[in-house]
């Protein structure tokens, strides 16, 4: 299962729910943007890859930019369109791999929230820090954020709760080899009164904060903030 059809035929449908409430998770990505300095102070562009229903767009856009919010899953940009009532956001289907589609001038480029990871192998990582530092102005900024999934989880340690209520029961299970995870997301869902199991599967990249940071500095970037909250490995650099 490719990862473009396990959002498709997956998780795209649960995205939202999964997340938790919008709000509280919208108004933290617009803490670490607005505490990091991440405001307009160019073009006042920013383009936001794998930008899901929109934590960050929407986050961008209230900060002050003009947002170019890109994805290959229809139902996720349709879900943001929604939420994106009068702010300045357009958004784009496209393969963030597919640099072209989206380009742009942009003084600032985002992938966060773990998109990063899932991408197929670390070639493709350095090559778009490349062709994203190249997109860049002097001065441009892109922002980072993923989960470093270097550390092995053994036993039980690899399912993970997500999100529970009445109707719906989501966990994840990790199955490590070396260089990606096999994530499989199983969704439990009352149909009539009985519990239906849906399982699908995708492989997410193991990457180190400090490994990506090197990619960074490969690609001329100078690293200027590393965070790293709720496990989420947050970086922002400048070109
Ligand atoms: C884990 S979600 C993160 C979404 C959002 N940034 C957030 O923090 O909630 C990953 C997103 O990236 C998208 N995605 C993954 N690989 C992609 C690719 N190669 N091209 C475009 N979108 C991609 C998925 O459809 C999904 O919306």
């Amino acid at each position: 299962m490719s990862v473009q059809s396990h959002y498709e035929n997956h998780l795209a449908a649960f995205y939202a729910w999964m997340s938790g409430n919008f709000e509280t998770k919208q108004q933290e990505q617009q803490e670490w943007f607005a505490s990091r300095g991440v405001l307009p102070r160019g073009n006042k562009t920013a383009i936001d890859l794998g930008a899901g229903h929109g934590l960050q767009s929407v986050s961008l856009a209230k900060l002050g930019f003009t947002v170019f919010a890109v994805d290959f899953n229809q139902h996720l940009l349709s879900d943001l369109n929604a939420r994106a009532k009068g702010l300045p956001i357009r958004t784009v289907l496209a393969n963030l791999k597919d640099v072209p589609q989206y380009a742009t001038e942009a003084e600032l480029i985002t992938c966060m929230g773990d998109t990063l990871t899932h991408l197929e192998n670390i070639e493709t990582v350095q090559t778009l820090i490349g062709q994203w530092f190249d997109l860049l102005p002097a001065g441009g900024r892109l922002a980072l954020s993923f989960r470093d999934l270097t550390e092995e989880l053994f036993g039980e340690q690899r399912f993970i709760p997500i999100r529970a209520d009445d109707d719906r029961i989501h966990t994840c299970f990790l199955e490590y080899a070396p260089g990606y995870v096999r994530v499989y997301d199983q969704l439990l869902e009352k149909s009539n009164g009985e519990w239906i199991q849906k399982v699908s599967s995708y492989r997410k990249l193991r990457m180190g904060a400090d490994f990506v940071k090197e990619m960074l500095t490969g690609a001329g970037f100078r690293v200027v903030q590393h965070d790293v909250i709720a496990r989420m490995q947050y970086l922002l650099a400048e070109k």
